[in-house]
């Protein structure tokens, strides 16, 4: 069990943690990270948004017809931890990963485990756009289209047995190409985390392979991760490589840590704030405009009966 009074910094409100946002008014945040006019793209979103666009057709089925979120904004300000706990560094810190070759082992308790290689992720499960809104434990937010296809068509090929009722997911360990590991020697890596099998069968359940039609960025998980829009940012592992069928509820790295902060579940719920601040509200991450959260992100019409228990 790694130290729980580590304190890296997302244990705190982003507005105290961003040291721009604590002094600087807004525009002047944002400009500083370029995310408005005058602002100089870093290079690695200008290389982002380099990167042809693939044309995959959108599923308006989801969409939560709000704007979407600036692509600098969504590629630049980042939670990687494997790279680094600054969240504006971490594009400046993934050069050395390597992202292909790329295997995903799908093993455990199925019938069929089986592995996918980056074609099969990019081409056999249909890829589509799909726009999501996005909410970070950390209180902020951000509205972002996703190119990827449901976990479920993973999970239908596997044919999970009976006794399979979780899955957990793993992100690479690559320390050598991973700098910030080394920094935080006392978290138990791999980056881990874990659905219900219900909650990972669900169609707004996503592995995602590219976000602006553009493959996804490494910064932001590439080339593949899980998007689970009705829960906080962290439950969305970056980097998957290996999807496990499990009947006991898996180790995450987040609720090893802390499990009162952190918990497994870690539905968005504005009624239950975090032990050190308010969820009641988040910051869109580009405009800096505050908006009030909603239960489950949004989504309680399509996910709130997977909840009938909720207390708050
Ligand atoms: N996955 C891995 N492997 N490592 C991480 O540090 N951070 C999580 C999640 N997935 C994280 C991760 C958190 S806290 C958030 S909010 C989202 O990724 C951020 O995704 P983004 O950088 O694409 O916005």
């Amino acid at each position: 069990m790694a130290n729980i009074l580590i304190r890296p910094p997302w244990h705190l409100p982003d507005s105290q943690i961003t040291p721009e946002s604590a002094y600087l008014r807004r525009r002047e945040f944002l400009r500083s990270m370029g995310f408005i006019g005058g602002g100089l793209l870093t290079g690695l979103a200008a290389e982002a948004a380099d990167a042809p666009k693939t044309a995959v057709p959108r599923n308006p089925e989801f969409d939560p017809k709000e704007p979407l979120s600036l692509e600098e904004a969504a590629t630049s300000y980042n939670n990687f931890y494997e790279f680094s706990t600054s969240k504006t560094r971490v594009k400046e810190l993934v050069g050395k990963f390597k992202t292909d070759p790329w295997t995903v082992e799908v093993a455990g308790l199925c019938e069929k485990p089986f592995k996918l290689d980056l074609t099969a992720l990019t081409r056999d499960f249909s890829p589509e756009e799909r726009v999501y809104r996005f909410r970070c434990v950390e209180a902020w937010a951000m509205v972002v289209p996703w190119t990827g296809f449901p976990l479920a068509k993973v999970i239908e090929k596997a044919q999970p047995k009976s006794e399979a009722r979780f899955v957990s997911f793993t992100t690479a360990l690559r320390p050598d190409e991973m700098p910030g590991i080394a920094r935080l020697a006392d978290y138990p890596w791999p980056y881990t985390e874990g659905l219900t099998l219900e909650e990972a069968r669900h169609p707004l359940t996503l592995l995602a392979t590219g976000i602006y039609g553009r493959p996804m960025p490494k910064q932001n998980g590439a080339p593949v991760r899980l998007v689970v829009p009705w829960k906080y940012g962290y439950k969305s592992i970056k980097s998957i490589v290996r999807i496990e069928f499990t009947a006991k509820q898996p180790a995450t790295l987040w609720e090893t840590l802390n499990p009162k902060e952190y918990p497994f579940e870690s539905n968005v719920d504005p009624k239950v704030p975090h032990p050190r601040w308010s969820q009641s509200t988040e910051r869109m991450v580009d405009t800096g405009d505050r908006v009030p959260t909603r239960y489950l992100n949004g989504y309680a019409d399509l996910v709130g009966k997977l909840y009938p228990n909720r207390k708050t």
